[in-house]
């Protein structure tokens, strides 16, 4: 006889695909969270992918605009995108590099391509933040590709470390208010890795490249492609690359479980709140 608990394994929950839209200037992405068929997963308000290879896609960019009330996640996986705020803060991010930017009470800021032609490829993640943070002074958490640790846990398994833990590899970026979890993951043709899921947090897979098999057994599911699989249902997850090997952001984190007022780049807790976002940003208070 034993005590100790088996771990159940995490399933997908349900599956969902992007929606084909454009933002900023005109820039064609895929919108995945934030979509009618998956308005938000709590803290998460938003998932956009861009990948082209065509400049008309992304050269207009995302010219000066504001937010207030949430954080926006930018990690590059090709291209180069300059960054510039209205308090004077100005980066660019190159192929490997995340931008973990705290909007709180408020900025406005632009980010335009630092190119004419080739690849552009990656994601903006919005994350909520709780009431008590959503009028802090903004900041940026910003990583250059080599301070971003890699963990290798399992063969043919490498995973880009950007929030969270992976064995001992602990990623850069620190947010007590959602504990965020956000992996690059790469896996070789028919390689295997498992990874706990903290308990009660929200998590999401997003496959960019080839494909994964998720969970085992009967409850398998094999994810493909610009797929995105809400997981849950268990502690574990096991995660099996296709013949062609995968690539996948996994995200987690803590839900808020709070009122959700949302407007554009505004997203506060009450209506006047919203109100409010609109009036200090049309006098010139971000
Ligand atoms: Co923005």
């Amino acid at each position: 006889m034993s005590d100790i608990p088996i771990a159940t394994p995490a399933r997908v929950l349900r599956t969902v695909r992007g929606l084909p839209t454009s933002d900023g200037g005109g820039v064609k992405l895929t919108r995945v969270i934030g979509s009618p068929e998956l308005p938000d997963l709590d803290p998460f308000l938003l998932l956009d992918e861009f990948g082209t290879d065509r400049a008309e896609d992304y050269i207009a960019g995302f010219p000066s605009h504001p937010h207030r009330g949430f954080e926006t996640v930018t990690y590059m996986l090709d291209g180069r995108m300059r960054h510039k705020d209205n308090h004077g803060n100005e980066g660019l991010l190159t192929p490997g590099s995340v931008q973990w930017m705290t909007a709180g009470r408020g900025l406005i800021h632009s980010e335009m391509p630092e190119q004419e032609a080739g690849r552009m490829r990656g994601f903006q993640l919005w994350v909520n933040l709780p009431a008590r943070d959503k009028m802090s002074a903004p900041k940026y958490q910003e990583y250059a590709p080599d301070h971003i640790p890699l963990a290798t846990p399992a063969a043919g398994v490498k995973i880009k470390v950007i929030a969270g833990q992976v064995g001992e590899v602990i990623g850069p970026i620190v947010q007590p208010a959602t504990d965020p979890l956000y992996l690059d993951i790469e896996l070789q043709p028919g390689s295997e890795w498992q990874h706990a899921l903290v308990a009660g947090h929200n998590a999401f897979g997003y496959v960019f490249e080839g494909d994964v098999t998720v969970g085992a057994g009967e409850a398998a599911t094999v994810l493909a492609s610009q797929q995105l699989a809400v997981l849950g249902g268990g502690e574990v997850l096991q995660l099996r690359a296709g013949q062609r090997g995968a690539r996948l952001i996994l995200v987690a984190g803590r839900p808020l479980r709070e009122p959700v007022m949302r407007h554009g780049p505004f997203v506060m807790n009450t209506r006047q709140e919203l109100m409010q976002a609109f009036v200090d940003f049309q006098e010139g208070r971000f």
